[in-house]
């Protein structure tokens, strides 16, 4: 297949109890699976199968694709294919945000890692319906907390991601039922801080 799925460097269970065993193992094998399946199947035969090395570049450019149909189908297919890859490499329990330049540039915007942390779950929770909560660096260097719907993604909106958090439902239903702010809460202690702060430094130098 052209375009795959991140391998996880972590186990179904090692992210316990804020995020469980078995809904890692179905939205890892079976829905991220999926989005992965079908975005391959979708352009298999056609022009566009090989004309992006790489799934990044599909994404930023998945408008170029003149078929409608296909174009709909790419965003949503291959946004959830990019957008779970990001999210599931971002997950280690146990991190801290260390000093540095995204601690900085944190508290410059926010006041304190706490209040930017508070805003990102209050976006996380007011968002309707599917889609996810992604911590980006504006084209204009700044950073800024933004919400995309179902399975659109900060690449082809310009932006260049942190981190993010997957609110569609099938993320948390199992283990958190209704209960997305627990979800939200929880989530903290399963992002890799680290592989954020690095994210920072390698954008700020690009
Ligand atoms: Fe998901």
């Amino acid at each position: 297949m052209a375009y795959k799925r991140v391998e996880l460097n972590y186990n179904y269970d090692d992210l316990e109890p804020y995020i469980d065993k078995e809904t890692m193992k179905i939205h890892y094998e079976n829905h991220h699976k999926g989005y992965e399946t079908k975005l391959n199947e979708l352009l298999n035969g056609t022009v566009y199968e090989k004309k992006f090395n790489m799934l990044l570049d599909l994404m930023k450019n998945y408008q170029e694709i003149e078929e409608p149909d296909l174009r709909v189908k790419v965003r949503q297919f291959g946004g959830g294919l990019i957008n779970h890859n990001f999210f599931f490499a971002h997950l280690k329990k146990g991190t801290t945000l260390k000093d540095g330049n995204l601690k900085k540039a944190i508290i410059d915007k926010y006041g304190s890692v706490e209040e930017m942390m508070k805003q990102f779950e209050e976006k996380s929770l007011s968002l309707f319906g599917s889609g996810w909560t992604y911590l980006v660096v504006t084209k204009t260097g700044e950073l800024k907390i933004i919400m995309t719907f179902n399975q659109d993604n900060p690449w082809f909106l310009g932006f260049k991601p942190i981190f993010c958090l997957d609110v569609w439902e099938h993320a948390y239903y199992l283990k958190h039922n209704s209960a997305r702010d627990i979800y939200i809460k929880d989530f903290w202690n399963v992002l890799d801080w680290e592989k954020a702060k690095e994210n920072f430094e390698t954008l700020k130098n690009s």
